[in-house]
């Protein structure tokens, strides 16, 4: 009799023993998967970057700011967030279309978001913010400083102007800026 119940519980040990890790396995699996195939991954991506020498790194110099179609047809807009402004201050992307959006920064940290969006992201110094999405709604959407960064903190904003597909057109560089309104 006690031996009978000893090996139940073993039993019941094991069984849970088993769910538990196959329960773990499929939350792993889900994000391997997030991760890997549909590219969701933190926007802080341990990328690290200099940030005394943002302006001369090969990325984020001022000439290779705002939006930029790579060689492969990736679209990315690289913004570098200071105090207290963005650098360029209005980037320009096409609706429906999977885009990348690349932060640093020399300074503090600042966050921002995306008004209307799921784009929301702390940058870091040191680190690049990394940002896949895209953007559903054309229009002028707001891009705050949502991190208090110092006095001129109210004062920092931007804009991503969300262009359907046709209205998209880079120039012969692949680069696309925002048209003075
Ligand atoms: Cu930058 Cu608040």
């Amino acid at each position: 009799m006690t031996d009978a119940s000893e090996r139940d519980v073993a039993r019941s040990e094991l069984r849970w023993g088993l769910i538990t890790i196959a329960a773990v396995s499929v939350i792993m699996l889900a994000v391997i998967y997030a991760g890997v195939v549909m590219h969701i991954n933190p926007p802080s991506n341990v990328e690290r970057i200099d940030p005394k020498g943002l302006h001369l790194s090969a990325e984020f110099t001022e000439a290779n700011l705002g939006t930029k179609v790579e060689a492969n047809g990736q679209i990315t807009a690289r913004i570098v967030t200071t105090q207290f402004a963005f650098v360029p201050r209005c980037v320009i992307l096409p609706a429906d279309t999977p885009v990348t959006l690349r932060l640093s920064r020399p300074d503090v940290i600042h966050g921002i978001l995306v008004s209307g969006t799921n784009v929301n992201t702390m940058v870091v110094p040191g680190f690049v913010s990394q940002v896949h999405t895209t953007f559903r709604k054309t229009g002028d959407l707001l891009m705050p400083c949502h991190e208090f960064c110092g006095l001129g903190h109210s004062e920092m904003l931007a804009t991503v102007r969300v262009v359907p597909k046709s209205e998209f057109h880079p120039g012969p560089d692949g680069r696309i800026a925002c048209a003075a309104k």
